[in-house]
């Protein structure tokens, strides 16, 4: 099933917004718990960062899944949404004190802990609120992905986690703190990878560093090993669903677990990154020597993925009149926004159907870092979202 687009529901709505097709959502959800469901100790805490809008929340709650929080923004929207607080695991670099005390107070899984001054700050607020921290390390395996530059984090030069050779002295050091106690190891190596070989290379670092931790008399409980897969872009309305059966069976295959081991996972993008698509409307169409504009009402402020990343969504125009499989109409435009960039635009040399002011395009796969990372730049108004279900009611 590929992402359906009620036209006359959607033309009611002013524009820009996001549109939200649960149906594609639970497909998704039910295609993880498919495989989630064969093995008693995998858990997967869905990485609220690429989309905290409450309806979505809401469903991936409803579908049993845990949670990873980067910020006390997000532990209030997710426990708002009904997580519970047991199944959030909160990572990040900076954690603030007042964020830190949050997390204690409700009671969160674990602190995905960052650097030994992080360690130390969460053991005296935890002592100071007579409270037990639960924590894993992210460690900086120093495994390169194959995607973007900047959304590789797993390689030395990153800021993020720690490094692999000092392991075992955090562990130590941690094992000598009255308030914080240590349950396991927490790894990301980037997003939107494709590649499992990328994911396997992780696995194998993951055993390494397990085989010396075990030679050294370290046991832990549980292995993160991050989200990061990622989604088909050029071909959303085909392949909706991403590969989870490949992705998990990289885990079962390589990653050697001890007895009682859990493995948890942090997907953001691929669980909701094709169930939702930016709604605008065509302003106008201009024309000068070279090229045609279709320049519409959502810009960089709505979809940022374009100017920030030269990330490619696919765009459909929902209104045109245009015979279906036939190029005959069809022409090369490049689709561009409002703002007062040069970056304002989201596709250049496409191809679409004669396109006209007051059209209505989808920018397809925009789910996943769409609507949380809009501005309101230019004093724009932040886009809203609708699932499917809303627009029936309207
Ligand atoms: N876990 C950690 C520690 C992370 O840093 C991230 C993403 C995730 C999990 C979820 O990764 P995912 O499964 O979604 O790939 N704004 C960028 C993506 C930034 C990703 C940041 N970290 C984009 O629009 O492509």
């Amino acid at each position: 099933m590929s992402m359906t687009f009620d036209v006359e529901k959607l033309a009611n709505i002013p524009t820009p917004f996001y549109y939200y097709d649960t149906n594609i959502l639970r497909q998704t959800l039910d295609a993880i718990n498919t495989e989630v469901s064969k093995h008693d100790n995998y858990f997967v805490h869905y990485a609220v960062k690429a989309n905290a809008n409450l309806k979505v929340l809401k469903l991936i709650n409803e579908a049993g899944f845990g949670i990873d929080c980067v910020s006390g923004g997000e532990i209030e929207q997710v426990l708002k949404a009904g997580f519970p607080a047991s199944k959030i695991v909160f990572a990040g670099v900076g954690k603030s004190d007042w964020e830190i005390e949050l997390g204690l107070e409700k009671g969160i899984f674990c602190f995905n802990v960052e650097s030994i001054p992080e360690l130390e700050v969460i053991n005296e607020i935890a002592s100071r609120l007579n409270k037990v921290a639960t924590v894993c390390f992210r460690i900086n395996p120093n495994v390169g992905a194959h995607t973007h530059a900047n959304i590789t984090t797993g390689l030395a030069e990153n800021k993020f986690g720690i490094d692999m050779q000092d392991m075992e002295k955090v562990i130590r050091l941690a094992q000598s703190m009255t308030n914080v106690q240590c349950k396991g190891l927490h790894f990301h190596i980037g997003s939107q990878i494709l590649e499992m070989d990328d994911f396997i290379a992780l696995a194998q670092r993951i055993n390494q560093l397990q085989d010396q931790l075990e030679a050294a008399g370290i046991r832990i409980e549980m292995v993160n090993v991050g989200g990061g897969l990622g989604i088909d872009y050029d071909h959303p309305l085909e392949n909706p669903i991403p590969p989870f059966s490949d992705y998990f069976a990289v885990y079962e295959k390589h990653l050697k677990l001890r007895p009682g081991q859990t493995v948890h996972f942090e997907l953001g993008r691929a669980i909701v990154g094709q169930c939702g698509a930016l709604i605008t409307k065509v302003n106008y169409v201009k024309e000068n020597a070279i090229k045609k504009f279709v320049i519409v009402d959502a810009g960089m402020t709505d979809l940022i993925r374009p100017a920030l990343y030269d990330a490619h969504h696919k765009i459909i125009n929902l209104t045109a009149t245009h015979i279906p499989h036939s190029t005959d109409g069809q022409l090369c435009y490049d689709v561009v926004g409002p703002i007062c960039e040069s970056s304002d635009v989201f596709d250049k040399d496409i191809t679409l159907p004669q396109t006209k002011r007051g059209d209505l395009l989808a920018i397809l796969s925009a789910g996943a870092y769409g609507e949380i990372m809009a501005s309101s730049y230019n004093c724009r108004q932040l886009p809203k979202g609708y699932t499917n279900a809303e627009l029936l009611s309207l």
